[in-house]
């Protein structure tokens, strides 16, 4: 039978880092599949991600998973830390990893590091040189290819990267804000474009109980707080490093009637209802988002209850909403981005 290339490549990785039982090692990737050729060479595993639906996956595995952003926080001391960077990580983001993978390895220990040509594996091997000081190709599988390198100091021979962007809106309502962002949060370097269409047409009532399904670093459920001055805002994301952002963002805009969560709205069962849900939802998850966050919004709104949409490619969303809600509608459009709305009943 022939192997799928990504069971290859971890293959590859396990033989690469001749694991023994009892090393402690340090996943931050592959999403816990790894984990379980770990398993078989009884290493002691800590996965740790920054999606709350990766944990649980690895949690599934019966793994220990932690959701974090920090890594080296959470475990040190480590003998090995393996790293194969999602497909659509940012760059700054990579880095910041395999700043905390060295922080988190023992002297001696060993970061492996995973990915393919063409997707930036020798730029991440470059940097991880340069923290490091060494670094060395030790596997290949079909396209993906192995690199390690050794903690021999111990501090990095490189400051660690700095990701932070702060910038000002100051036309939206309720301006001004004052917001801080880092890679790896969509949108990272000011307002999308879609997400400015929504908050144009959000029309928020001063006491509404409003959801930001997916907030990233809190753009609507800022404005929605700031608007509904009576009421309240709940942001909600699955990653912990946009949840920390919209946090500090709250935070630096002095905005107190409002609160973040990490979830996976996909399943949220929140016991209190809402007047308005606002979201840019993923657009690389397709349909596997659209109809939860569709099907969950009719349960979680109160009767008179509205849903606001920003998307690009809307006759999907249209199609699951007016099967879900009886009507929805198109009340904006611009620059390739609609806005749809539908609302329950009174
Ligand atoms: C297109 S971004 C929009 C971010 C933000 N609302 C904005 O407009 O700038 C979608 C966001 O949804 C989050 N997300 C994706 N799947 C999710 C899920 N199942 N549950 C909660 N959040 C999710 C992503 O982490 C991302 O921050």
């Amino acid at each position: 039978m022939i192997k799928p290339k990504d069971t290859q490549a971890r293959e590859a990785f396990v033989a690469a880092a001749d694991l023994q039982a009892g090393t402690q090692v340090l996943d931050l990737g592959w999403e816990g599949e790894c984990l379980e050729y770990l398993r078989e060479t009884g290493a002691l595993a800590t996965f740790v991600g920054e999606d709350i639906r990766a944990v649980q996956k690895a949690e599934a595995l019966r793994i220990n998973g932690v959701l974090s952003e920090m890594p080296a926080e959470v475990i040190s001391g480590v003998r090995v830390v393996f790293y194969k960077p999602a497909q659509r990580s940012a760059k700054g983001q990579v880095f910041e990893w395999i700043d905390q993978g060295f922080r988190a390895l023992e002297m001696g220990g060993a970061l492996y590091l995973a990915g393919q040509r063409n997707r930036g594996i020798k730029s991440y091997v470059a940097y991880l040189h340069a923290v490091f000081g060494n670094s060395k190709r030790v596997g290949r599988a079909g396209r993906v290819e192995i690199y390690n390198a050794t903690k021999k100091q111990n501090d990095p021979l490189q400051a660690p990267v700095d990701n932070r962007m702060t910038f000002e809106l100051c036309d939206l309502p309720g301006s001004p804000y004052s917001v801080e962002t880092r890679a790896g949060v969509f949108s990272r370097d000011g307002l999308d474009n879609g997400t400015r269409l929504l908050i144009n047409c959000m029309e928020v009532r001063p006491t509404d109980r409003v959801l930001d399904w997916g907030c990233g670093w809190g753009a609507l459920g800022m404005v929605a707080a700031r608007l509904s001055a009576k009421g309240n805002a709940t942001l909600v994301d699955s990653n912990i490093r946009a949840i920390s952002c919209a946090k500090g963002n709250l935070r630096r805009n002095r905005i107190c009637n409002a609160v973040t969560r990490v979830v996976d709205a996909r399943f949220f069962d929140l016991r209190e209802k809402f007047d308005l849900i606002v979201s840019n939802p993923p657009f690389h998850d397709g349909n596997a988002a659209a109809h939860p966050l569709i099907e969950g919004a009719f349960r979680a709104l109160r009767p008179g209850g509205r849903l606001m949409l920003v998307v690009m490619r809307p006759e999907a969303y249209l199609k699951h909403i007016r099967r879900i809600f009886g009507k929805g509608n198109i009340i904006a459009q611009k620059n390739g981005y609609v806005v749809l709305h539908a609302h329950i009943g009174n």
